[in-house]
């Protein structure tokens, strides 16, 4: 029964609200919404960045925790910080050198990650402040965020009209889709980039805690981050973690540790990418998507400089990503899956996450 997320009990239905989160340096006012499945998950996700800011999960006796790395304060996500919980545009991940050809034209973009281009540059998607409105049905709410970014914009070509929808369940899921397009062909890659603790956001580090990668292959990386083209097999290595592993079980081969994407074994359609757990208090994460890969990092660069929520300090493995999205650097790679939407088309990914409770090895 390994990989398996038991439901989480009790009756109620699924609510919505709306406080102020406050005001940014240029005076635009945020909001946070609060989206509560009723049967014990519930996220919180503020219009700056469209940012998770808190996902709060019972464990198996009942008892929640928040379980994503975060920061109390508007100011503090106004600062540069490692994309907490952001909306990530409009390339996750990083392009070489900040330069790629696109129909014969060169563009290039902000090497914000020297020498590279990471996360869509010094003001991407996760610092601009997002439109919203909200659904309810009976069974889901939903927030649905919209940004345009203009033809132009840090380098990208084209006018890109962008609509995120977080969608709480009551069968406790977030689900998280992205929808896009643009007026001239342009690259694309949006992701959620969550760190996730499942002892709770401010519990010390992950190593303890359990995954399984639903990938066969893994794109290995320069010194700089950026895949060097091959997809290797992870078979053997200390990637392998098509059986549940500890975090920690081999990092110590990959230092400073895990910051890679994961060849999903089936490229196309939602299918599950990852399964995490937490065996001390039994909160379980499953993550399905329609991208093919899955960027598995474990807070490499954490080094408890910024203060995090209540005053937490999040140190190196304090947290780990499963960030959905097609390879690195995609443009600069032809063998990789494309990333380029043109004129016309519609981009379309979905991401979701399911909360549960394992104890099949506590
Ligand atoms: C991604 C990258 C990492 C790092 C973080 C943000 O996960 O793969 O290398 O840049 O974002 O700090």
């Amino acid at each position: 029964m390994i990989g398996r997320v038991r439901e989480l009990g009790s009756q109620g239905s699924p609510t919505i609200s709306r406080q102020r989160f406050g005001t940014t340096k240029s005076g635009t006012s945020v909001d946070e919404y609060h989206l509560s499945s009723g049967r014990g998950v519930s996220a919180s996700i503020i219009t700056y960045g469209g940012i998770i800011r808190a996902i709060s999960v019972p464990d198996r006796h009942g008892n929640s925790a928040d379980i994503v790395l975060g920061f109390d304060s508007l100011a503090q996500y106004e600062t540069r910080h490692p994309y907490f919980g952001t909306i990530t545009g409009r390339y996750a991940n990083r392009i070489a050198r900040g330069s790629f050809e696109l129909d014969g034209t060169r563009h290039t973009l902000a090497t914000n990650n020297p020498p590279n281009h990471l996360h869509g540059g010094h003001e991407g998607f996760d610092r601009a402040v997002w439109s919203a409105r909200t659904e309810s049905r009976a069974d889901s709410v939903a927030l649905v965020l919209s940004h345009l970014s203009p033809d132009g914009d840090q380098g990208y070509p084209g006018a890109v009209a962008v609509e995120v929808t977080y969608t709480v369940s009551a069968l406790n899921t977030l689900r998280i889709d992205y929808v896009a397009t643009s007026d001239k062909a342009t690259p694309i890659n949006l992701t959620s980039h969550s760190y996730f603790n499942l002892a709770g956001h401010d519990s010390g580090d992950v190593l303890r805690q359990k995954v399984q990668i639903f990938a066969d292959q893994y794109v290995p990386v320069d010194a700089t981050l950026i895949p060097t083209g091959a997809l290797l097999p992870v078979a053997g290595t200390a990637f392998d973690f098509r059986q549940p592993r500890m975090i920690g079980a081999r990092i110590s081969e990959v230092a400073p540790g895990y910051d890679h994407t994961f060849v999903l074994q089936e490229l196309a359609g939602l299918k599950r990418a990852a399964v995490a757990w937490d065996p001390g208090s039994g909160r379980a994460l499953e993550v399905v998507t329609s991208e093919p890969g899955v960027q598995f990092y474990t807070g490499n660069f954490l080094d408890g400089s910024q203060a995090g929520k209540g005053g937490a300090l999040y140190q190196r493995y304090a947290g780990f990503c499963l960030e959905t999205q097609h390879f690195p650097d995609s443009v600069n790679q032809p063998s990789f899956p494309s990333t380029i939407l043109r004129p016309g088309d519609v981009y379309r990914q979905s991401t979701l996450l399911k909360f549960g409770i394992h104890d099949y090895d506590s």
